[in-house]
């Protein structure tokens, strides 16, 4: 077997990681962790420690680690058929059920679903739809993208544009031109302090038509979205916020891509994040939770009113010139198809509309009060700690002091896992959907204790 420092010298010589400091990795100055074992909503690290992982993996094991049933699933479709393509009517029976699992779970009239490996293709072919949907109406100049800052919906060069955080575009020459963000529905962070709630809401509805009008409606195809902002600090919408947004895209003739990709099979205590808030999509994403991440899969979930067009575009045109090697391949099919099972058979959506609210509720009772926590908040199992750097004010602390990098890794010196969310003061948290009261008081408690180790 290999030495551990054998392992850590050839991670840092060949290892190119994403999202990482690849300067400081590859001297060997920030290590990360390699992991070896998981089981249920713990993960063990080649050195032993053993730890609980409150963001499941990148908010994606929905099912916890360590299910015999999926990995069953996944070695009985290798043995029988590893691999077919999916391109001229082509599938398999994993592939097939998985879709139809996926109609029968979405909101109503979202019947089909173009597979893809993960979030971020997933948005590149949303666009492509889009693009193509609106050239079959003989509408070729609606084609602009509206995003909202802090949107994360992945980190290509079309979805890396639609992500509304910079440090996805800094020295990348993005956003591309197609691409317009308007305000991010952050109350805490609202620039106003004095705006009432409502107020905030009435604004955002405001700077999108503000926007809309600016660029002319004629111009603009969509409009993309979570339903709650994920990694741009797990932000939940403020009231009204939807019920605000949808009926300016409806008036404008302008689709909405809802991004599921952390939201879907069960995130938010529900099936999909989109009737939560009384959402209805024209596309939805979906990927991370549609196999827990056992095996790398995506999704265009696409309304029949949009696929009809699509449809007549290659009655017009000949076939849909947009694929990949690796749609609907059957090791990430036959894996989704065992996680959905389970996903019902073991009750987790509803754990999560239980356990998740507990974790918040716990957390807020536990940290609210501490001399740097500005903010609690979450809705089903997200939840996010907002610290500043000032009591009473909504101020960050320097980046440079890394102060949620230091607390984080003091909760994993207290065996937990946390992230800190780029680009702020925020401790996130999205653990399995099968984390349970006693794994959530866990959590609650070394967040508290890091907190105060490191800003007393
Ligand atoms: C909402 C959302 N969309 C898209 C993506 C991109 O997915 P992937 O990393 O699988 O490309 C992510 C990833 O975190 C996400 O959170």
């Amino acid at each position: 077997m290999l030495t551990n420092d054998q392992l850590s010298k050839w991670d840092r010589d060949h290892f190119f990681h994403p999202s990482t400091h690849l300067g400081q990795h590859a001297r060997g100055e920030a290590p990360g962790r390699i992991i070896q074992s998981a089981e249920g909503c713990h993960v063990t690290d080649r050195d032993g420690n053993r730890l609980l992982d409150a963001f499941a993996g990148l908010y994606c094991v929905n099912i916890g680690y360590g299910r015999q049933e999926v990995a069953e699933a996944i070695a009985d479709q290798a043995r029988e058929l590893a691999y077919y393509h999916s391109y001229v009517g082509h599938g398999t029976e994993a592939s097939v059920t998985l879709s139809r699992m996926i109609a029968e779970r979405a909101p109503e009239g979202m019947n089909r679903t173009y597979f893809g490996q993960g979030g971020s293709d997933a948005n590149e072919t949303n666009i492509k739809l889009v693009w193509y949907y609106n050239n079959i109406l003989g509408r070729p100049e609606k084609k602009k993208i509206i995003s909202r800052w802090r949107g994360y919906h992945g980190s290509g060069i079309v979805s890396g544009s639609l992500t509304g955080l910079s440090l996805f575009h800094k020295k990348f020459d993005l956003p591309l031109d197609t691409v317009r963000h308007t305000t991010a529905p952050y109350y805490f962070q609202r620039e106003d302090e004095g705006q009432s709630e409502a107020e905030f809401v009435a604004m955002c509805a405001a700077d999108l038509e503000a926007m809309i009008e600016a660029e002319g409606a004629d111009t603009i195809a969509a409009f993309i979205a979570e339903p709650v902002i994920g990694t741009g600090g797990i932000v939940p919408p403020p009231k009204g916020y939807w019920a605000a947004i949808q009926p300016i895209l409806k008036k404008h003739d302008i689709l909405l891509i809802v991004d599921e990709v952390i939201t879907g099979f069960g995130r938010l205590g529900s099936m999909f994040g989109s009737p939560v808030y009384g959402l209805e999509p024209d596309i939805m994403t979906i990927a991370k939770g549609l196999t827990s991440a056992y095996a790398p899969l995506s999704g265009s979930i696409v309304h029949d009113r949009v696929f009809e067009v699509l449809a007549r575009g290659t009655d017009e045109n000949g076939p849909l010139g947009h694929g990949w090697t690796y749609s609907a391949h059957p090791i990430g099919a036959a894996a989704g198809v065992a996680n959905l099972t389970l996903l019902d058979s073991l009750g987790l959506v509803s754990n999560a509309a239980e356990v998740g609210p507990y974790l918040t509720q716990a957390m807020a009772e536990a940290v609210g009060d501490m001399h740097h926590v500005g903010d609690v908040r979450g809705v089903g199992m997200l939840t996010a700690v907002e610290l500043v750097s000032e009591p009473g004010t909504r101020k960050g602390f320097d980046p440079a002091d890394k102060i949620v990098p230091q607390i984080v890794a003091a909760m994993g010196r207290r065996g937990v896992i946390a992230r800190a969310m780029p680009q702020a003061d925020i401790i996130g948290f999205a653990p399995p959907l099968c984390l349970s009261r006693e794994e959530a008081d866990t959590v609650v408690s070394v967040t508290h204790d890091s907190i105060a180790n490191v800003l007393g």
